[in-house]
């Protein structure tokens, strides 16, 4: 079986051996090649076949190599190429034909390369911005009927550290074919552009295309340098807070449930974020969870403030920003009525324990006058009492050690009656 496929593959190379050019052949490179920008951070490269090219059996195809601003290589039957790449930086390719690499062939064959160039744009160094940040969110769509939803697009920059005072800088972001121009900025101190404000694009946000922000300049005193950036659409796109929390608390269960943010993905596209703060010793609690609800077993007599965000999660697309967390919603006893009622326990304690001391207070003060009144006559003493006793005694023979014992410990007396 093994023999028979190796004999097929060598009748294979031997018929291919049969096309190919004799060793005198040689791959021309393509001619007329071009680099045309035909829009921001975007060029079209094309080419034309050499004329002077012998033909044969086998169509030639085109290595394309970019190697300003970064290198990449990649191969096309098409003699054009269109491509995506900030431009600010200048921009230079090559291509070289080649034999198709189909396996067939034992030696891959290829051209001399030819090359062409975009220069950088003018500009003084340290004039072009920096530290450009974008943020991509999802709204419904106010302006039509359709409850549409509609990206808007958050820019933020800082001017050069050698841009002049005068300069002002224009953003545009294209994403497609689709190109505009900021209209709301915001500014700096000195009256420079640093931030920019689309309410509505045509940014799609489950789109896979490239987002293209350029920011240029102008300024009488220099020539300022253009910026690019590229974006990927989704690594910016900031989800909306979960909407709708409401929280329950029985007993110690505390019920917290939301709905989905304003979002074109749906139900079971969604990470959640819940974060459940103890007002009163400052703690918190923050549980990911991958549904709508989540229940909590908590200590009933603090205020607790609940919020949650959420994020698109990674089983519908590659993860984008959290939201912002949800306005808060308090559940749990008020800090004040909490107040009020330690206060209530307190001073009902202090009631308490000031009736205590009294009744206690009196009982002494019975006592005293229990103890000491029976005896109005200090003379009267303990021999008296023995009188009486064994006078009482007469009755029976056994009562003498029960007086005794009365006389011997008026303490146990004391004691039963300051008993509640
Ligand atoms: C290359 O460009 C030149 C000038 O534009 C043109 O005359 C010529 O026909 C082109 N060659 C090919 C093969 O397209
Ligand atoms: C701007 O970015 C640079 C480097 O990327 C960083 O060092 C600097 O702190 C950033 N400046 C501000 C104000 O964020
Ligand atoms: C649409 O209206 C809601 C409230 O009615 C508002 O919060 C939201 O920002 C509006 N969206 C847009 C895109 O204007
Ligand atoms: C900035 O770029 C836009 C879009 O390419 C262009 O229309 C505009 O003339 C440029 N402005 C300056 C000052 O370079
Ligand atoms: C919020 O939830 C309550 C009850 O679950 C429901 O009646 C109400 O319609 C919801 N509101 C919104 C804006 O979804
Ligand atoms: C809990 O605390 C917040 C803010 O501190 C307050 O607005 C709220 O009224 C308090 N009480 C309850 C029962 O939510």
């Amino acid at each position: 079986m093994v023999l028979a496929l190796l004999i097929l593959w060598g009748t294979a190379v031997v018929l291919h051996a049969d096309l190919l050019p004799d060793k005198k052949f040689l791959l021309l490179p393509p001619v007329n090649f071009t680099i045309k920008v035909t829009g921001l951070a975007q060029v079209l490269l094309s080419w034309s076949p050499n004329p002077h090219q012998e033909q044969w059996n086998v169509n030639i195809e085109y290595r394309v190599k970019i190697n300003v601003p970064q290198e990449e290589e990649y191969e096309t039957r098409k003699t054009e190429s269109k491509y995506v790449s900030p431009l600010h930086q200048g921009f230079s390719a090559s291509v070289q034909s080649i034999l198709p690499r189909d396996g067939s062939f034992l030696t891959s064959s290829s051209s001399s390369w030819v090359s062409a160039e975009l220069q950088a744009p003018p500009g003084s160094p340290g004039t072009s911005i920096v530290n450009l940040t974008c943020t991509t969110n999802t709204a419904i769509d106010n302006y039509t009927h359709l409850r549409l939803y509609q990206v808007s697009l958050r820019c933020t920059w800082l001017a050069g550290k050698d841009a002049p005072e005068d300069t002002q800088y224009f953003l545009y972001y294209r994403y497609g074919s689709q190109t505009e121009e900021c209209q709301a900025y915001s500014k700096d101190a000195l009256n420079r552009n640093t931030a920019c404000w689309f309410p509505r694009t045509f940014i799609k946000s489950k789109g896979h295309e490239w987002l293209v922000v350029h920011i240029n300049g102008s300024s009488k005193h220099a020539a300022i340098q253009p910026y690019d950036q590229l974006f990927v659409p989704y690594t910016i796109d900031q989800a909306n807070p979960p909407m709708n929390v409401t929280a329950e608390l029985e007993g110690t269960r505390l019920y917290i449930h939301w709905e989905k943010p304003v979002s074109p993905f749906p139900t079971q596209c969604f990470d959640y974020e819940v974060k459940i703060y103890n007002a009163m010793n400052g703690y918190f609690q923050v549980e990911k969870v991958s549904t709508n609800k989540f229940i909590s077993t908590i200590d009933d007599v603090s205020n607790y403030s609940i919020q949650v965000k959420a994020a698109v999660n990674f089983g519908c697309r590659e993860n984008g920003l959290w939201s912002e967390w949800s306005q808060p919603i308090y559940v749990g006893k008020d800090e004040q009525k909490h107040l009020a009622e330690w206060l209530l326990i307190v001073l009902t304690a202090a009631i308490c324990f000031l009736l205590l001391i009294l009744s206690f207070a009196c009982r002494m003060c019975h006592l005293w006058t229990k103890l000491f009144p029976p005896v109005p006559e200090p003379k009267n003493n303990l021999k008296d009492l023995f009188v009486t006793t064994n006078y009482e005694k007469t009755g029976s023979g056994e009562t003498e050690t029960e007086v005794i014992s009365y006389v011997d410990e008026p303490g146990l007396e004391v004691l039963e009656n300051s008993v509640f």
